[in-house]
């Protein structure tokens, strides 16, 4: 097992022997796992190509650390809790030995449907136990997983699979949300009339009792393959740089990129990060609930808990169903230790008033993460106030989708914490700030650019099929620094506050979307011409969507505005929907044609007095129009 941290001092000289000598410092780390053949070399890295493997000459399987290897010490232990959207179905919990069996089946029936080593599979599930084993059982036979979260459209899943060029694709019939039933394998069918060419199999967990179109040539169900599997399966070697998932994560350009992980550096990376910042103590119930469709799902919901031996709750539904009170009452049923959310949730649950935590017993809480965004100082004390009664620690975690575990934040118990700041980096995380030079801000009390000097185990390898992509977007603005993306400021003490994206990225409920992307969808309306889309300060969201739109010949109504909802539904789903859509009649453009978008998040933002110089522009009279038609 990886090291745990027990106090300041450890933590000061865990991060001093980790930056001192790297390799010999996760060496230590990866040697706690079980490896079929040891590694020898530790680290090779080049950031400008980049090019970066640890452990390279090892060989392992994840799901075996997650799985086999517990077995003999904790095999009965609950592995999986699982609460279900419906309160009055019973919870259903999986031992780890219970737990493997079904991995085993499940990898038995991939590979009796042709799965093989470095062949995609597509997940596109609720949060079921399912998922957690389809994703386990990718991973014990060398099936690359790329989880797409369910609520993503026919057209973004089919864009995913044709990427990846998956030969299966797993899902549900169908989804329950709250009270919504959201018909899941009909919108894979969708998919499959867009594209999927590559796709031969679509497996279909059987989740509700509708009826569903079906095509014998391609669909299966789970129920008929994979009970009739043995339950032993033996997991595949693997060499440690050997591709583990792609996770398709938004960008400044228009299209979606596959984030790369693999499975040496992010098994080390995930375990050590979940049982530090989570100071998981055996028996504790540990509960994120993130969806398995994003990286935090991965990390800290399937992969880090499961490497660490922890119990890991798992919940199907929403917060709100059904009632406010729902977080509370899971805690307080399953006597949750560690509680993990995103502040869109800690806002949403905050505004719906006091009296719903109060209602139930929160003692057993240890410990609270935030996750995702910017956690603003209201939100941070109502969390702590009302959830942790001000005895559990905060760990604002902040990371991303390619740093694959948590490289900033308080240690609970261990290192302070301080409202709206991510603090420390982990051991092993050499963060810096830059100036937009490049030059490095050694003082404290700045502002800059969030750059890591150093790899981590856990971090980004490439964008799936376009390494000239990971390379332009991470390794080429600074020169030997991994770049972010995202502005931070140093306080008089040395701890880290993100301030949040400095390119075209928006974070609207925790969810990252390209505000290209946005323009993209909205652009596939015949009557749209063009469109610029911003992020705006949103009360719960974090940031909300704003949409200027110049049409042809459309009667600028309510009408037109939902059809452009519409169209961005389809295109990449609801969570991509503009708040606000503003019919205007031209875009604020430099000489080159580029959109100032500065303009115009400076108009959503309420804060149009304050333009700046606008002489520059091609077209500085637009500018004067779009102010007095603002939606604020
Ligand atoms: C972006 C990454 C990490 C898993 C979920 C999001 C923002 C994330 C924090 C935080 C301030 C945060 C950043 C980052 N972000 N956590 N604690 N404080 N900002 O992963 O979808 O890859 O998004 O989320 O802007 O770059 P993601």
């Amino acid at each position: 097992m990886t090291h745990q941290i027990k106090n300041l001092a450890e933590y000061q000289e865990a991060y001093r022997r980790s930056i001192e000598d790297p390799s010999a410092f996760w060496k230590e780390q990866a040697e706690t796992f079980h490896w079929f053949k040891p590694f020898t070399k530790v680290l090779h890295w080049d950031f400008d190509k980049p090019e970066v493997r640890w452990f390279e000459d090892g060989q392992l399987n994840i799901s075996y650390n997650c799985l086999d290897r517990h077995i003999s010490s904790i095999g009965d232990q609950t592995a999986i809790l699982w609460e279900p959207n419906d309160v009055t179905k019973p919870a259903k919990s999986y031992s780890y030995k219970h737990l493997l069996a079904e991995v085993c089946q499940c990898a038995n029936a991939l590979k009796s449907r042709g799965i093989k080593k470095g062949d995609r599979v597509i997940l596109y599930m609720p949060m079921v136990p399912e998922l957690a084993i389809a994703v386990l059982a990718c991973a014990r036979i060398g099936a690359i997983h790329s989880v797409v979260f369910a609520g993503f459209s026919a057209q973004a899943l089919c864009d995913r699979v044709d990427d990846a060029q998956a030969s299966m694709i797993i899902c549900s019939d169908v989804n329950h949300r709250g009270n919504k039933l959201i018909p899941v394998k009909e919108v894979v069918d969708n998919a499959m009339d867009l594209g999927c060419n590559s796709v031969d199999t679509v497996l279909v967990y059987q989740n509700g009792d509708t009826s569903v179109n079906w095509s014998d040539d391609v669909d299966v169900w789970w129920h008929e393959l994979v009970s009739i599997q043995a339950k032993e399966c033996s997991p595949e070697p693997m060499n440690a740089e050997d591709m583990l998932f792609i996770l398709y994560t938004s960008g400044s350009t228009g299209k979606p990129k596959g984030v790369v992980h693999t499975c040496g550096g992010y098994m080390v990376y995930t375990c050590y990060s979940f049982k530090n910042v989570f100071q998981y103590q055996p028996g504790d119930i540990y509960w994120c609930t993130a969806d398995i469709g994003w990286i935090t799902g991965h990390s800290y919901i399937v992969y880090g808990p499961l490497l660490a031996g922890a119990t890991t709750l798992m919940f199907e539904g929403v917060p709100t169903y059904p009632d406010a009170g729902r977080f509370w009452d899971i805690c307080e049923k399953h006597q949750v230790n560690q509680f993990y959310t995103a502040p869109t949730a800690i806002r949403a649950l905050m505004a719906k008033g006091n009296e719903w935590p109060a209602k139930y017993d929160l003692s057993s809480i240890k410990v609270l993460g935030s996750v995702g965004e910017p956690i603003n100082e209201e939100a941070w004390h109502w969390y702590d106030t009302h959830i942790g009664k001000g005895k559990a620690p905060i760990v604002d975690t902040w990371w991303q989708t390619e740093t694959g575990g948590i490289l900033i934040t308080p240690l609970p118990g261990i290192t302070d914490t301080k409202p709206t700041y991510a603090s420390y980096p982990m051991p092993g995380i050499e963060a810096v700030l830059v100036d937009s030079d490049g030059n490095e801000l050694h003082d404290n009390n700045v502002e800059g650019l969030l750059c890591i000097k150093h790899p981590w185990p856990s971090i980004i390898r490439t964008t799936y099929g376009d390494h000239e992509r990971c390379r332009n977007v991470y390794f080429s603005a600074f020169k030997g620094k991994y770049f972010t993306g995202d502005g931070a400021r140093r306080d008089e003490d040395g701890r880290i506050r993100v301030i949040g994206r400095v390119d075209d990225v928006i974070n609207v409920s925790g969810h990252r979307m390209g505000t290209a992307e946005v323009e993209n969808a909205i652009n596939e309306h015949p009557k749209v011409i063009e469109s610029a889309v911003v992020g705006y300060p949103h009360d719960i969201k974090g940031q909300g969507i704003y949409a200027y739109v110049i049409t042809a010949g459309m009667n600028l109504d309510d009408a037109f505005r939902q059809e452009i909802l519409a169209t961005v539904v389809r295109e990449i789903g609801p969570i991509a929907k503009p708040d606000k859509i503003q019919f205007v009649e031209g875009l604020p453009k430099t000489r080159s044609g580029k959109i100032m978008r500065r303009i115009l998040r400076k108009i959503a933002a309420k804060d149009a007095e304050n333009l700046g110089d606008i002489s520059t522009l091609l077209n500085p009279e637009v500018v004067q129009s779009i102010k007095e038609g603002a939606l604020v």
